[in-house]
């Protein structure tokens, strides 16, 4: 496993899989190792275990590689993240010791709160593009690895849009030749992966790999790609109650989340640039999954509003509110009041495992380009330019679920069952 980026995320990652392979800990939170699927008719009474299913690379196979920015390896910088208590780290600290990044494609223009000394020098970034292959090569040469999953877990990058140089595979690779300021670290890396076939998903909302040119390259390689921005924390809860207000019809008026956050993902939001990436993908989910253009009278006045606060004091144990203002019968209003006092990197943990192993998965089934199959575990799901995204939990899991069905050659489920009636 490739991870771009060894912070918080990937540190609580990589020490929890340690953790749970000797005995000491739980799964909890991973689909694919905890998760159970309904096969056939509900008097069949099959439910195996997903692993069971679907052929998922076991725990005890995996290997971890990674970049950063900063030298400190994986047991110093899970200390410095914070999440983890220091008696379950020490357990596990020769495995996480082991683990170095390798010097990082970086650039302070594109993540202005953060600097460091472990990065890499190249004067363009096609020549930055090969050295991140050639740490591939080695890292799989040195562990005799068959296969490799990449997974962004780095700091949210400023805001870009789509450009010129993303449109296509041929603007791209003239782009990297010629320094062009459009293409961001992270697309340096992801390029890296989809040239060598490597199936890459990103954790953070930066555009990084939504971009036409690099699903061109994913489709060539034939590498499953998907994004962006892990659906943790407040999205997770959006995503839960949005749907079931809508499936009642109850209206909604206002949706105001805040949230204080102090460690260094909350640092790195509290530049304007990096926040306006978050706020973009956070911003979405309501709006898809209400469909106001369908229902006027009940969501077409809604003020939603998402604010990020770094706030030291709290390291990774953030604090989210939601104040929901809905509305029914004969438009009597109400309100709903949310305080999640939640752990981002606990949430986001298993959603790094259950990707990666999804999406080796999904490479050995000959499945490339955009999965959309796993918008499941995104804020912003990246998705074929004509559709819309779909946000609705439910519905994302449904959709998950079904595609690991048809890959069985199972019935996929719809949930109709008059035969039961008959
Ligand atoms: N924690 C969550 O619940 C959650 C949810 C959704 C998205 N995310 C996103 O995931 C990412 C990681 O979150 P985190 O809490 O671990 O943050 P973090 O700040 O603890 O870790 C990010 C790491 O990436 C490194 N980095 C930055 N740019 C890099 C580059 N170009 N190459 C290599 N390394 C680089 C940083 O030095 C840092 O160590 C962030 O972008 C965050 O917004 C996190």
């Amino acid at each position: 496993m490739l991870l771009v980026g060894l912070g918080a995320v990937s540190t609580t990652f990589i020490a929890g899989v340690q953790a749970i392979r000797k005995g000491l800990a739980r799964p909890i939170g991973a689909l694919t190792q905890m998760g159970t699927i309904r096969l056939g008719k509900r008097t069949e009474g099959r439910s195996p275990l997903i692993k069971d299913l679907v052929p998922l690379a076991s725990l005890d196979d995996i290997v971890f590689g990674g970049w950063d920015i900063f030298e400190d390896d994986c047991y110093e910088a899970a200390c410095t993240a914070g999440v983890l208590d220091r008696s379950l780290l020490d357990q596990v600290k020769p495995e996480l010791e082991a683990i170095r990044p390798w010097p990082a494609v970086f650039d302070r223009r594109y993540v202005k709160r953060l600097d460091g000394p472990n990065v890499k020098q190249g004067r363009t970034k096609r020549e930055l593009a090969e050295q991140v292959v050639a740490d591939i090569r080695r890292f799989k040469a040195d562990h005799r690895l068959d296969r490799l999953v990449m997974i962004w877990c780095g700091s949210t990058e400023i805001f870009l849009r789509p450009g010129p140089v993303h449109q296509t595979l041929a603007a791209f690779e003239e782009g990297l030749r010629r320094n062009d300021p459009d293409i961001a670290p992270s697309m340096v890396y992801a390029y890296a992966a989809l040239a060598m076939g490597i199936p890459y998903a990103n954790g953070a909302p930066n555009l990084s790999a939504d971009v036409p040119a690099l699903e061109e390259l994913a489709q060539r390689t034939g590498s499953p790609l998907a994004g962006k921005d892990f659906k943790t924390g407040q999205t997770l809860l959006k995503t839960i109650l949005a749907p079931g207000f809508k499936a009642r019809m109850l209206g909604l008026s206002g949706w105001f989340s805040t949230n204080i956050l102090g460690n260094r993902d909350g640092e790195v939001l509290d530049d304007p640039d990096s926040f306006k990436t978050k706020e973009e993908s956070k911003l979405g989910v309501l709006e898809w999954i209400l469909q106001p253009h369908l229902y006027p009278e009940l969501y077409g006045q809604l003020y939603h509003k998402v604010r990020i606060n770094y706030y030291p004091p709290r390291g990774d144990n953030k604090e989210g509110w939601d104040n929901i203002d809905i509305f029914g019968w004969l438009g009597y209003p109400m309100q709903i009041k949310v305080d999640f006092l939640c752990r981002d990197s606990i949430l986001a943990a298993p959603i790094v495992l259950d990707l990666a192993l999804f999406l080796d998965m999904a490479g050995r089934a000959g499945m490339r380009g955009i999965q959309e199959w796993l918008s499941f575990y995104f804020k912003s799901p990246i998705h074929a330019p004509e559709l819309y995204p779909e946000h609705d939990l439910f519905i994302q899991l449904m959709k998950l679920k079904n595609t690991l069905r048809h890959l069985r050659g199972e019935e996929v489920i719809t949930h109709l069952g008059m035969e039961y009636y008959d």
